[in-house]
């Protein structure tokens, strides 16, 4: 079986990173505008460094958790190709074991040349002044798409979306495009589209079918099933 996964910020809350739209959420405390679009780049960049430097020190504080774990359990199976698209800039599917992340929004450790795009691991700490390793230019920033800015990957994941049996969306609030009309391209390709969440996402009524609880007990148990079929 064909299988497309799809991560939002929610797989990653109960390891204790917090998600962007719930009550206490990242959006809550801060203004996406000012740390989370290259117009507040422009204007205040220690302020944007400052926000990814604590969010990376919290995510390499972070351990994976059991939803992260079954999806790595998933793609080592014998009879399922997984591929495991995450919106998520946190390395905890790889820390689980998966191989095959395509990182849509980028990663918190990696860190890119505004004047060349060079790429490069980030430091803990990064700051506008680092030299690019490439060009020396200090025009450093985080590898991280903002708003306004084109996602990476997108022509090869919607060819894995074409092609996939089952797409899963898992833990994402189905409010930020281009992720949020991957189960609208899925179902118009015929493909089977299933949501796992704490509640229903903004788009529920797109997809064929739901389960609903904590990511770390519905996707084990979801994994369980897909296993349990496919064995
Ligand atoms: P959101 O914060 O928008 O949505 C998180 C979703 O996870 C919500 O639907 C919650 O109900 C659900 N959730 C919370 N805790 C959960 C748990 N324990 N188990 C399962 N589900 C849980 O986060 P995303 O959808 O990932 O982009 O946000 C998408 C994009 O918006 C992010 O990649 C980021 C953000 O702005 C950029 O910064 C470009």
């Amino acid at each position: 079986m064909n299988i497309v996964v799809l991560t939002g910020a929610g797989i990653s809350a109960e390891s204790g990173l917090g998600t962007f739209r719930d009550v206490d959420g990242l959006w809550t405390k801060y203004d996406l505008n000012d740390v989370a679009t290259p117009e507040g780049f422009a204007r205040n960049p220690e302020l944007v460094q400052d926000f990814y430097n604590r969010r990376r020190a919290n995510a390499r504080r972070a351990k994976p958790n059991a939803a992260h774990e079954a999806l790595a359990r998933l793609e080592a199976a014998d009879g399922v190709s997984l591929s495991l698209v995450t919106q998520n800039v946190d390395d905890l599917h790889e820390q689980a074991g998966s191989c095959n992340v395509i990182h849509m929004h980028g990663q918190l450790a990696r860190a890119l040349c505004g004047a060349c795009a060079h790429r490069w691991d980030a430091g803990e700490m990064m700051a506008v002044s680092d030299p690019c390793p490439a060009c020396g230019r200090p025009a450093t920033r985080p590898d991280v798409v903002w708003f306004g800015e084109m996602p990476y990957h997108m022509d090869r994941i919607f060819a894995l979306l074409l092609a996939a049996d089952l797409f899963v969306s898992i833990g994402t609030s189905g409010s930020v495009y281009p992720a949020a009309g991957f189960v609208a391209e899925a179902r118009c390709s015929g493909v089977e589209t299933l949501e796992l969440n704490l509640e229903p996402s903004e788009n529920h009524h797109v997809f064929d079918g739901g389960r609903y609880g904590p990511a770390s007990e519905v996707v084990p148990l979801w994994v369980a099933d897909v296993l349990g079929g496919a064995g």
